[in-house]
């Protein structure tokens, strides 16, 4: 397999693409010229790595759970520690790179949408060590379940706009992102927080994720001389997987597998596995599957993490579905909240809920496997922000 995706208009197979208002065009164009050109800059990647390194904290180790694996007695369970990353999970990788395209092309005002906050927290973060001011959408139901992080965006020196439309939640603040930047593209960057989106959103931002499986692969390497026989992400938009899984895309015998929220269930209406229940549309400038109501209305999407609670997925993945490259399977609420306490009270790591539900399937599908094989799993971010939401639901004595 030669994977080279995606084509020169934006497609994955026949998903992506850039379905966009005629006045958003300038600057949707504006924006892949200037990556295409950043592409062939060496100082553009020296600055990403400078601050990979000195701002982030990468790389990030690649550690061997040893007591889960033993608990589940099969295939041996590495985690990719990205929750170690400064602001606590992934979601800093693509804020690096976008900000510097920003600050090339001469922007003077940065706007983001985010769901769990991490992608705000990250976004406040990078505009307050560039000196850029910025502008959070954040739908108000979300505000309300990740209060830690509206009060660090806050303190970052971010603006937190609250969307009351629709779901409340990242759909609806991915809306208002949009109007803004069509309003103010002159001088304003979107610096969207996962692989959605118009192209070349999707393609960047896996890009900039690309780091997780590149360093992935190497310590793996490191470690046991051979190639793991699984990778395992949890899916919102799905940045953190595509991340892991971009780099391996070639090694045949590596099995992946993207983790969707089955929230209360498959079967029933308040899940966001989009994939397993969606069907194809074009919304936020792309092509992909969205959870929809008969007459194509976009339904809620549900997950206990705000973090996976998106109607949506990326493009890519809808096409690497379609290939049967990657694998899509689904973990409920309850399961990743078990997950949650396990991996506190087996690893001492209290991983972010959303995390929790790639840990959970990782756990399932060691101990279905032999001694003698590998598994790698995104740890994508850590739960500090989700202890509020889990002291609701489960009562510790
Ligand atoms: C810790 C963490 N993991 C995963 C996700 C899901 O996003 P994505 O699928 O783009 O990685 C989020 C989103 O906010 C997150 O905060």
């Amino acid at each position: 397999m030669n994977y080279n995706q995606p084509d020169k208009n934006g497609k994955f197979g026949k998903y992506g693409g850039r379905y966009v208002a005629e006045t958003l065009m300038p600057a949707i164009l504006e924006l892949e010229e200037a990556y295409n050109e950043a592409k062939k800059d060496p100082s553009f990647f020296q600055d990403i790595q400078y601050y990979n390194k000195n701002f982030i904290g990468r790389p990030t180790p690649l550690y061997f759970a040893q007591k889960l694996t033993k608990k589940y007695n099969g295939a041996k369970i590495y985690l990719k520690r990205d929750e170690l990353n400064h602001t606590g999970s992934h979601k800093i990788n693509n804020c690096i790179g976008q900000i510097l395209l920003a600050k090339r092309m001469g922007k003077k005002r940065i706007i983001a949408e985010t769901g769990a906050g991490q992608h705000g927290v990250a976004t406040a973060t990078v505009c307050a060590l560039f000196s850029m001011p910025c502008t959070i959408y954040m739908g108000e139901k979300d505000i309300k379940r990740q209060a830690p992080n509206v009060y660090r965006i806050k303190l970052l020196g971010g603006e937190v706009k609250s969307v009351k439309t629709g779901s409340k939640s990242l759909k609806n603040a991915i809306n208002e992102a949009m109007r803004d930047w069509i309003a103010n593209a002159n001088d304003t960057y979107y610096l969207l927080g996962t692989v959605t989106g118009p192209h070349p959103y999707p393609m960047m931002v896996r890009d900039f994720h690309s780091i997780i499986g590149k360093e992935a692969k190497q310590q793996i390497l490191e470690i046991q001389n051979k190639l793991p026989d699984a990778l395992i992400g949890c899916i919102g938009g799905g940045s953190n997987s595509i991340g892991l899984f971009y780099d391996f895309l070639n090694d045949k015998n590596v099995k992946m597998y993207g983790v969707e929220a089955a929230g209360h269930g498959l079967n029933t209406t308040k899940h966001s596995a989009s994939l397993a229940k969606g069907q194809e549309a074009v919304l936020h400038g792309n092509k992909t599957f969205f959870l929809q109501d008969e007459d194509g209305q976009i339904n809620d999407a549900h997950s206990v993490s705000a973090g996976l609670d998106y109607p949506g997925i990326g493009p890519e993945h809808a096409y690497l579905k379609s290939i049967n490259r990657v694998n899509y399977v689904s973990v409920s609420d309850e399961q990743a909240l078990e997950a949650f306490q396990i991996l506190s009270q087996c690893e001492g790591m209290i991983p972010a809920l959303e995390s929790a539900h790639g840990i959970y399937y990782a756990c399932q599908l060691a101990s279905n496997m032999k001694q003698d094989q590998s598994i790698i799993v995104n740890l994508s971010g850590r739960g500090d922000k989700d202890i509020e939401t889990v002291s609701k639901i489960l009562k510790i004595k």
